[in-house]
Parts: structure tokens; C-alpha cells; sequence
């Protein structure tokens, strides 16, 4: 190719597990299926300027990070060019410059690693496509995904809304290891804009990362039993998702959210990722469902933050519910209100 350089940017989304990913094989594939909402509000933008170098023998990159060049981030790209090579021989002829923001505030306990690589991976894609322009939609968005994969599993989710996909399971057809797929079956109207809000309860970095974290599933006395459940729940949201049945489908979202931290409270090394507040607001959810009937749920990341579920036909009164009695539980009274979100866009 004779491209000399050019920038593509992209703002993709975060998302939020409901069946979660948790114990990989080699070559970050999933143990499991698991399957996600996209979100809307939470982003990576990230410009990818490339410029063609002399040399090709290495790989050559910059990280910008909200305006101010960063080695951080470094390592990871680096790893994540070497896995994705093979899928990209262009990536050893250019100097990358990568600037990169986030839409929630660093820091933020909010893990950034799903929106950061699926928007690395668009970017990228965006590079190929100019190579080789037959390239279709369909084509362009599972590479990027599988791309995301490589960069970071979960962050193969990131490319399409509004739920999504990843891994083999043998009720839904297309599904893959290798990449995410939409939801390929018609989803009950109680679960459209489904709204999403993040209490941010600790913003530090968390003490043990998800690497080590999936690591730990190997050789984990409760593996097999994990791996099993999970695709139950896959199928049993299957049928949540045809029926609009909401409080089945809160027993199996709290259910893996609390699997997801029961896995790491009983590896070895054993470790908790829960704070006293997280687990103040799920009794208080709790509390208020039973005293409501609101369709009020949560879920959680590999963190301490709560992801609050509800479905849109209930968010004033979730909302007033929230910002009442929840928000005293976040760090600096810090909370984004996130819905379902689409997919990533080019900017
Ligand atoms: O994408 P990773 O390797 O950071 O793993 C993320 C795993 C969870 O967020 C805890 C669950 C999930 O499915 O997103």
C-alpha cells in the first residue's frame, strides 16, 4: 500500500455484563458465553494519526491521554499490537499517534478498558478499510471486535448495541468465541432503554486487576460449577428476554453479580472487591423493592461501584429513590446516569 498517513477517530461505549465473563482459556477465549448491555453515556474517543516510518521492524506509538502524553497505557498497546499483528501486517510501517478521553472522569473506578480497546480496535479497522475498501459492515465490525477481544475480552461487546453476545453457546445461533454478536432474537419491550445508573462507591484502582483475576479460574474448586451456571443463565435470560419477565430477570442478574465477587472470595489467593458501602446499597435496594414493587436491580464490575438497573417506564421514581437514599453511599456523591446505549460511531 502507498497510504503516507491520515487520523480516524471513534467514541465507543462501555458495558455492562448481566451473565458474566469470568475464567479464560489461552488466547482470550471465554470459558464461558456472557452477554451485555451496551451503554451510551460512557466512552472512549480516541484518534488514531498515523505516519508511515522508515523502518519496519518494530512497533512505534505515542499515547495521548486528556491532553497530556502518557507512558501508562504503554505496556498494554504493546501487548496488544503483538497479539493483533498477524491480523494487521500494516502495523509495523507507521508511527500511531493515539489520543485518547474518556467521557467519565478518570479514575473514576469505572473500567475504561472496554471502550479504550474496542475504540483502539475501530480505529485500526478504519486503516484497513482505506487498504482495502470492499470491506462490508458486517466484515469490518466482527473484525473489530475481534480485534477489541485481544485487547481486552469484554471489550468485543463494545462495538454494536444494545445486547450483546460473546462466546459459543448452543442456543444462539452465530455465536462465537472469537467475537460478539448482536442479540440475534426479538427482546420484549420492557427491557428498550433499559437505564443504567453507576454509583461510583470507590475510585481508587482496584487492588487486584482482571487479569489476574480471570488467572485465578484455573484450578478454582468451583470452576466447572461456574462455567455451567453461567450458560444456564444465558438460556434461562433467553427466555427473560422473550417474555418481558422483569422479576425473573432481576433474580439472574443479582445472582451472577454476586457469583462474579463469590468467584474471588473463594480463589486462592482469595480476595474482595466489595466496600462497605457496596454492599449498604444492595441492601437498600433490597429494601425498597420490596417496599415498592419497582423493578429495581443492580449488578457489578470487577469493582466496588453498582451498576442500578431499572427498566425506562419506571426511572422517575428510581431516580427520586437513587439520588434520596443512594447517592450518600458514593465517594464525593459521584453517580452517571447511563442507559442502553448502540454501538460505537465514527466522529
Ligand atoms: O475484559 P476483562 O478481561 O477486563 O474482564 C472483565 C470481566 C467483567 O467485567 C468482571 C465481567 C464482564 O463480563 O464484563
Amino acid at each position: 500500500n502507498n497510504i503516507q498517513s491520515g487520523t480516524y477517530t471513534w467514541s465507543s461505549p462501555s458495558n455492562i455484563a448481566l451473565v458474566k465473563y469470568w475464567g479464560k482459556k489461552e488466547n482470550q477465549i471465554p470459558e464461558n458465553a456472557s452477554i451485555s448491555f451496551t451503554l451510551d453515556a460512557c466512552k472512549t474517543i480516541t484518534s488514531l494519526g498515523f505516519n508511515r516510518k522508515e523502518d519496519d521492524n518494530q512497533f512505534s506509538f505515542d499515547v495521548i491521554f486528556e491532553g497530556k502524553k502518557n507512558s501508562d497505557f504503554k505496556p498494554k498497546i504493546e501487548t496488544f499490537f503483538k497479539r493483533i499483528e498477524a491480523y494487521l501486517p500494516f502495523l509495523k510501517d507507521y508511527h500511531f499517534t493515539i489520543e485518547t478521553q474518556n467521557t467519565f472522569p478518570h479514575s473514576s473506578g469505572i473500567a475504561s478498558s472496554a471502550s479504550g480497546m474496542s475504540a483502539l480496535a475501530l480505529c485500526l479497522m478504519s486503516i484497513e478499510k482505506q487498504m482495502n475498501p470492499d470491506i462490508t459492515p458486517e466484515y469490518f465490525n466482527q473484525k473489530a471486535s475481534f480485534l477489541a477481544r485481544l485487547g481486552s475480552g469484554s471489550a468485543c461487546r463494545s462495538i454494536e448495541g444494545d445486547l450483546i453476545v460473546w462466546g459459543n453457546h448452543e442456543h444462539i445461533e452465530g455465536s462465537s468465541n472469537l467475537f460478539a454478536i448482536k442479540y440475534p432474537y426479538a427482546v420484549h419491550d420492557n427491557f428498550k432503554n433499559y437505564q443504567d445508573t453507576i454509583l461510583l462507591v470507590d475510585k481508587g484502582e482496584k487492588q487486584v486487576s482482571s487479569t489476574v483475576g480471570h488467572n485465578l479460574m484455573h484450578n478454582h474448586p468451583f470452576a466447572k460449577q461456574r462455567f455451567d451456571q453461567a450458560s444456564e443463565n444465558m438460556t434461562k435470560l433467553m427466555s427473560v428476554f422473550k417474555t418481558g419477565d422483569l422479576q425473573e430477570f432481576i433474580d439472574i442478574v443479582e445472582s451472577e453479580a454476586l457469583t462474579l465477587h463469590a468467584m474471588m472470595m473463594t480463589s486462592m489467593p482469595y480476595f474482595i472487591l466489595m466496600k462497605p458501602n457496596t454492599l449498604k446499597i444492595i441492601n437498600a435496594i433490597w429494601a425498597f423493592r420490596k417496599q415498592s414493587s419497582l423493578h429495581i436491580s443492580f449488578t457489578l464490575d470487577a469493582g466496588a461501584n453498582v451498576h442500578v438497573l431499572y427498566p425506562e417506564a419506571e426511572k422517575a421514581k428510581c431516580i427520586e429513590f437513587i439520588k434520596n437514599e443512594l447517592v450518600a453511599y458514593c465517594q464525593n456523591g459521584h453517580y452517571i446516569c447511563d442507559t442502553i446505549g448502540f454501538g460505537a460511531k465514527p466522529n
